[in-house]
């Protein structure tokens, strides 16, 4: 119980600081602040609103791409570590733009472009078209944790938003089963702004994973066929929470563990029930582990220091950079998804 109130104390106080960032990268920078469903009295002012707009409402596809025979396709969905400011309303990847809206690499998080824009303009195994839903702040589920802003849409929302637009593929967007990856990376805001409730946070993974897996179903039953998951990274270790007590951190890194562990085993789980499925998992938590052990050798100055210059693991307090993400698409392009098409 103890455990309950000093979280709420650290989460106050770390709200500012967080603010505090935000102006620093210029166009784009949606949060992703643990804990806001707790802090009711704290007002948390958008300083950068989204470009992409508030609408949860998805039309149709208007623009018609170039070249989209020649493409294979990508869908990914998640949370600001992917996020580039996709928006479906608007033009479509085509082969000036593989990422469709806005301008390549899009809004990232930190500036520049993130694993999403390398994977898709630098490691890419083929001309990829990349449909990227994924949208800062987003949860798996905004009904199981409540991410910062009501506006957010969540894993969920960006799958309907898929299903509703381009699942049924429409000329524009002429995917098939064999061309078309689809790929989720969640849980950071899921675990980020809930770790530290009180209940059982083994059988709460439990049930975010079951959000999470009847929305990769439905991408299954539209035709996805080909997979690839993420797990949560250490945000344990990010500036933010280095700033936090050492048991809020331990606290979280083992809530982190446990949820990737189920996250493993319900991608065999999924694999196995689902015939013609083939599934890929970036250990996003091995690779920044592997980078923050030894910071220098990838040239980054040190595992804790945050800001826009080149030798910085961190481009903020809760993101890694585009220099980060570099290395982070290297390994989903040439390892994760070597001899693929994508
Ligand atoms: C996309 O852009 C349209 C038109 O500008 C806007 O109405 C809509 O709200 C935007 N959608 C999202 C999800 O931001
Ligand atoms: C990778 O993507 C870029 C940008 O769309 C494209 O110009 C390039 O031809 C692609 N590489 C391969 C190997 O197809």
């Amino acid at each position: 119980m103890s455990r309950v109130s000093i979280s709420l104390t650290f989460l106050v106080g770390v709200l500012p600081y967080v603010l505090a960032q935000s102006p620093l990268y210029g166009q784009w920078y949606s949060q992703c602040i643990p804990g806001s469903a707790t802090t009711s009295s704290t007002t948390v002012p958008i300083t950068v609103p989204s470009p992409t707009s508030t609408s949860k409402t998805s039309t149709a596809p208007t623009s018609t791409p170039t070249s989209a025979s020649k493409a294979n396709y990508w869908f990914n969905f998640g949370d600001s570590y992917s996020q580039t400011g996709f928006n479906i309303t608007g033009p479509l990847p085509n082969s000036a733009n593989p990422i469709g809206n806005p301008d390549f690499p899009g809004w990232s998080a930190t500036g520049g472009a993130n694993w999403v824009g390398y994977v898709t303009g630098t490691y890419n195994n083929s001309l990829l078209y990349t449909y990227n839903y994924a949208y800062g702040g987003a949860t798996i589920d905004a009904n199981l944790v409540t991410p910062y802003e009501p506006t957010v849409l969540s894993l969920t929302d960006q799958v309907n938003q898929f299903l509703t637009t381009v699942a049924s593929k429409p000329a524009t967007t002429p995917w098939t089963s064999s061309n078309a990856l689809f790929s989720v990376w969640i849980g950071v805001n899921d675990i980020g702004n809930s770790y530290y409730n009180s209940g059982d946070r083994s059988a709460f993974s439990d049930t975010l994973l079951s959000a999470y897996f009847a929305l990769v179903q439905k991408l299954y039953n539209a035709g996805g066929r080909n997979f690839l998951f993420a797990n949560v990274p250490p945000i344990d270790r990010s500036p933010l929470m280095l700033a936090q007590s050492a048991d809020a951190q331990a606290l979280e890194k083992s809530v982190i563990g446990t949820f990737n562990t189920k996250l493993a085993a319900k991608i065999s789980a999924f694999a196995a029930a689902n015939t013609g499925t083939k599934t890929f998992l970036w250990d996003s938590n091995a690779q920044f582990t592997t980078i923050l052990n030894a910071p220098t050798s990838y040239g980054f100055q040190d595992a804790t220091s945050f800001g826009s210059a080149a030798n910085m693991f961190w481009g903020n307090n809760y993101h890694p950079s585009t220099y980060a993400n570099k290395f982070f698409g290297q390994t989903v392009g040439q390892t994760v998804l070597a001899k693929t098409i994508w």
